[in-house]
C-alpha cells in the first residue's frame, strides 16, 4: 500500500500498556500537553492513539459515539486539541462484532466508521482482532482500508492481527504496519501464559521478527508491539529495548505514562540520535549479525552510507565486546551493502554516552553491562 504514509515507522503514545481500559479525555488532554513539553514531539512523536475503551453505544442509525462520562466532550473536540498542540489523532476498533475489552466492533459497520472517524479528524485507527469467528484477517482488513480511503481522510491502518495469519505477507498492500506477535509485557525476558493466549517480555518479541525484516520498507512495518520503556523495568533493560526497537525499524509507540517520567526515562525516549537510526529514510530494518554467549551484534545500514551498529547482552553478567571490523564479512542481502573494511573507513560514534569512539582502523573493545547495549553509528569518512 504505497500512498506516502509512514514513509518511516509511526512514532507516538499509546494508551494500551500503562492505562488498559481506564482511558478518559483529561487523561489524554494531559498527555498531549507533557507529549510536546517533555520535548518528545520535537523529537519525532507524533500521534497520541486511544486504545481499547473509548467506547460508548451505537446509536439508533448504527453511529459510533464515545463513552459519554469518560469524553464527555465528544471525540472532535479532543481530536482539534490533539491537533491544536501539532500532534495527530489515533483511535482503535476491532475488525470484530466486538473489541477485546467488549466494546463495539467495527463489523458490518466498517464504512459508516471510518466516515465517523474522518469526520472527527482521527488519522490514525489501531484495529484489533478479537471477536472475528468467520472472518478471514486479509479481507477483514481490506474491507477497513477500502473504508478509510473512502472516507477521503489519509488515515494510518495499523493491522493487530497478532501474526497468526502471517500478515506480513499481506499486510504490505493493506496497511502501513502490522503486529507481529502477542502482546508484550514489561520484562525483559520473559513469557507469560494466559492460557488461550500468551504475551512476551521484551527479548521475546524480539526473537519472533527472525526472518520477517525483507517485508518492511517505507510505508509498511514490522510491528513487533508498542514500547514498554518507563513502565518499571531496569533503565539499562529500557534502553536495550529502546535501542532494539530502533534497530529493527519498529515503530516507535511509547506506552508509559509521560505525566511521570523520570529523567532517565526522558533521556531515553528522546535520544535523537538513537531514533535517527530507527526514522532513517532508507527504511531497511536492522540483522543480526551474531550471536556469542548471549551477546548479540546488531547491524542497519543507513541512508548516507553509515552503518548503526548495536551490541546486545542479554546475559546477566557485563561481556566484553572485542570486534575487528576489518576481519568482519557483514553484508546486507537487502540493501546490497558491505561494511566496506578498508582501514579508517568510518568514524565511530557511541550513540549513548554521545562521544566520538575512534575509528573502524583499530578493533572495538567495550564491556557492554548485562542487559544492556553498546550502540554505535559509523559514520562514513568522505
Ligand atoms: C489486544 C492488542 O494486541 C493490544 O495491543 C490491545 O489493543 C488490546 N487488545 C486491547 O483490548
Amino acid at each position: 500500500k504505497f500512498d506516502g504514509l509512514a514513509l518511516t515507522p509511526p512514532m507516538g503514545w499509546n494508551s494500551w500498556n500503562k492505562f488498559a481500559c481506564n482511558i478518559n479525555e483529561k487523561l489524554i488532554m494531559e498527555i498531549a500537553e507533557v507529549m510536546v513539553s517533555s520535548g518528545m514531539r520535537d523529537a519525532g512523536y507524533e500521534y497520541i492513539n486511544l486504545d481499547d475503551c473509548w467506547h460508548g453505544d451505537r446509536d439508533s442509525l448504527g453511529f459510533i459515539h464515545p463513552d459519554p462520562e469518560r469524553f464527555p466532550s465528544g471525540m472532535k473536540v479532543l481530536a482539534d486539541f490533539i491537533h491544536s498542540k501539532g500532534l495527530r489523532m489515533g483511535l482503535y476498533s476491532d475488525a470484530g462484532s466486538r473489541t477485546c475489552g467488549g466494546r463495539p466492533g467495527s463489523r458490518g459497520y466498517e464504512f459508516q466508521d471510518a466516515l465517523t472517524y474522518a469526520n472527527w479528524g482521527v488519522d490514525y485507527l489501531k484495529y484489533d482482532w478479537c471477536n472475528t469467528e468467520g472472518l478471514k484477517a486479509e479481507g477483514a482488513y481490506k474491507t477497513m482500508a477500502a473504508a478509510l480511503k473512502k472516507a477521503g481522510r489519509p488515515i494510518i491502518l495499523s493491522i493487530c492481527e497478532w501474526g497468526d495469519d502471517e500478515p506480513w505477507k499481506w499486510g504490505p498492500a493493506v496497511g502501513h504496519l502490522w503486529r507481529t506477535t502477542g502482546d508484550i509485557f514489561n520484562c525483559f525476558d520473559c513469557v507469560e501464559d494466559h492460557g488461550t493466549w500468551k504475551s512476551f517480555g521484551v527479548m521475546q518479541i524480539l526473537d519472533r521478527q527472525k526472518g520477517l525484516r525483507q517485508y518492511a520498507g517505507p510505508g509498511r512495518w514490522n510491528d513487533p508491539d508498542m514500547l514498554e520503556v518507563g513502565n518499571g523495568m531496569q533503565e539499562n533493560e529500557d534502553r536495550a529495548h529502546f535501542s532494539m526497537w530502533a534497530m529493527i525499524a519498529a515503530p516507535l509507540i511509547a506506552g508509559n505514562d509521560l505525566r511521570a517520567m523520570t529523567k532517565e526515562t526522558i533521556g531515553i525516549l528522546t535520544n535523537k540520535e538513537v531514533i535517527a537510526v530507527n526514522q532513517d529514510s532508507l527504511g531497511i530494518q536492522g540483522f543480526q549479525y551474531s550471536v556469542k554467549d548471549k551477546l548479540e551484534t546488531w547491524f542497519k545500514p543507513l541512508k548516507d552510507g553509515s552503518w548503526a551498529v548495536c551490541f546486545l547482552n542479554r546475559n546477566d553478567s557485563p561481556q566484553e565486546v572485542d570486534f575487528d571490523w576489518a576481519k568482519e564479512a557483514v553484508q546486507d542481502s537487502l540493501s546490497k551493502r558491505d561494511l566496506d573494511n578498508r582501514a579508517g573507513e568510518y568514524t565511530i560514534r557511541n550513540l549513548w554516552t554521545k562521544k566520538a569512539s575512534g575509528t573502524t582502523e583499530k578493533r572495538f573493545k567495550a564491556t557492554v553491562p548485562s542487559h544492556d547495549v553498546v550502540m554505535l553509528r559509523l559514520i562514513r569518512n568522505i
